[in-house]
């Protein structure tokens, strides 16, 4: 874990005006790792991927990517040195097409050809999209709008996927599809942190995470020893 850096954030305290909602929190991902953020509703998840991805502004601590600081960088500037952000309110363009909304997450790429080779791979992962290219996102149904906003935020060639609550409201099946397709990612060597409700799965198949309970990282370690934790099993598998 200490070799490439990819994402290094130390002492966070971050929050929405004087309300703060992060308090110290100290998280790394590596190159190529494939970790998560766990917690209960309120933690404080969502709003630790917003102040990586530059949507709130920290109040303190550093955020380093590729061991450069980016607390200080707009969103648009952080998605140019690749991090995509998939939030769970999806953000999606209701009035414009499945193409034409994976068009839009490709705005920092200005070759042509490879804009045509992330939307193939976009419709590889998900085929269902494919299908439905011509059609409009607010016409699409939940679990297809959330494929969508994957594939959206994966059209920018990201290095680093930082993903809130892919598989909530989805169904079983589209769930699977969307751990596959993170799955496929992490083989093609994106680093990606991911956000989820569904903590036995998650842990199944992330590498290491991260407990955040009331702003505050709670627990750290490899998921194998996470999913045998007592805390854990406990609060969140129910065992
Ligand atoms: N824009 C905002 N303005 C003020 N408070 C906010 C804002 N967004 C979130 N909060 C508050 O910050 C706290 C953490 O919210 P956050 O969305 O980060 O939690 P979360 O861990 O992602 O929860 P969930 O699992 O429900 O998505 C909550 O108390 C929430 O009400
Ligand atoms: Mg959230």
């Amino acid at each position: 874990m200490e070799n490439q850096l990819l994402l290094q954030v130390e002492n966070l305290d971050s929050g929405y005006g004087f309300l703060q909602v992060l308090w110290n929190v100290s998280l790394s991902v590596a190159k190529g790792e494939y970790v998560c953020l766990v917690g209960p509703n309120g933690a404080g998840k969502s709003t630790f991927l917003k102040s990586v991805a530059g949507l709130v502004s920290p109040m303190a601590g550093r955020i380093d990517f590729s061991g450069n600081s980016i607390s200080r960088l707009p969103g648009d500037k952080i998605c140019r040195m690749g991090i995509s952000y998939i939030s769970e309110e999806l953000n999606l363009f209701a009035g414009m097409t499945v193409q034409e909304n994976l068009a839009m997450g490709a705005f920092t790429i200005n070759d042509k050809r490879k804009i045509v080779e992330n939307q193939d791979f976009v419709f590889e992962l998900f085929p269902a999209l494919k299908e439905r290219r011509r059609q409009l996102a607010g016409t699409m149904s939940g679990g297809e709008r959330k494929m969508l906003a994957i594939g959206r935020g994966l059209m920018s060639t990201p290095s680093l996927l930082l993903v809130d609550e892919p598989s909530l409201g989805l169904a079983p099946q589209t769930t699977a599809a969307v751990f596959r397709a993170l799955d496929t990612l992490k083989q093609k060597e994106v680093t990606i942190l991911l956000v989820e409700q569904n903590v036995t799965k998650t842990l199944q198949v992330t590498e290491r995470g991260y407990v955040l309970e009331k702003g505050k990282i709670v627990l750290a370690g490899a998921s194998t020893d996470l999913i045998q934790n007592e805390h854990v099993r406990k609060a969140y598998l129910g065992i």
